[in-house]
């Protein structure tokens, strides 16, 4: 049954953001991250649109932020050293248990792991040349999100851009979601949090219009398929 999807269910948590959530359920959660993100997430495009035109005129610097278990920032990685490309890739996440599993579990070595903020990133001097991130924007605290847009924003080298990429809070895409999780409750997915916690985030996410109205007027926000939206802004300038 489809819950009622007509207000934000900000309140609800997600189990995986809980101090005293089970470890070997978030580890096999951040392991099983990587088969959802090969279904729907949009790293691929990402990389032809605005990575690859990017790592064509110079070294290019990534940020993943709240990479979980930094399956994208590896496929990433890979990809550009697959194409020739000089890059250095990051991945943050607020959570060090993510971060410790996504160290632990990367045979490429390629992918430079960070815990904390954007905010301490930007104090370091750290630049980026495209800042990403993937599910993330539902998991930010209403008051905050705002900051985190600017803050992640404020990380772009000249002529960077900054993409955040989430699900969309529908009665489709929950049901969606629902129906294509449950044949596999018990088995690629039993002793993860990947499908209530999906579920949550869904009652968590923004609509299309929700985020439109969150985000500062110079950012773009746009629908993409499937069930997904899109938030980004460009630095001005170009590389030098
Ligand atoms: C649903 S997971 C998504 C992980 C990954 N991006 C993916 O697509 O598989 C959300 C991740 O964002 C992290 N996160 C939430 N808020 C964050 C923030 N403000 N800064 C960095 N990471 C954050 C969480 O710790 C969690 O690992």
């Amino acid at each position: 049954m489809v819950p009622d999807l007509s207000v934000r269910a900000s309140e609800a948590r997600e189990l995986m953001d809980a101090p005293d959530a089970s470890a070997p359920m978030l580890d096999r959660t951040y392991e099983r991250f990587a088969l959802v993100n090969a279904v729907v997430s949009p790293w691929r495009g990402l990389y032809r649109r605005d990575i690859r035109p990017r790592a064509r005129r110079g070294p290019v610097r990534l940020l993943d932020i709240g990479a979980g278990g930094g399956d994208q920032a590896r496929a990433l990685a890979r990809r550009l050293h697959r194409d020739g490309f000089s890059a250095q890739v990051w991945a943050l996440d607020a959570d060090e248990r993510a971060v410790r599993w996504a160290q632990a579990h990367d045979a490429t070595g390629e992918v430079r792991y960070r815990t904390g903020s954007l905010q301490e990133l930007a104090e370091a001097g750290e630049f980026f040349d495209v800042v990403y991130s993937n599910h993330v924007l539902h998991h930010v605290a209403d008051a905050a999100l705002l900051p985190f847009l600017e803050e992640s924003r404020r990380l772009l080298a000249p002529g960077g851009v900054v993409v955040h990429h989430d699900i969309v809070r529908s009665r489709g895409a929950y049901a969606l979601f629902a129906a294509a999780t449950w044949p596999f409750r018990t088995t690629v997915l039993a002793g993860s949090y990947i499908r209530e916690d999906g579920l949550t985030s869904i009652r968590r996410s923004y609509t299309v219009a929700e985020l439109k109205a969150r985000v500062p007027a110079d950012w773009e926000v746009r629908a993409r398929m499937p069930a997904r939206v899109e938030a980004r802004a460009e630095a001005p300038g170009a590389r030098a």
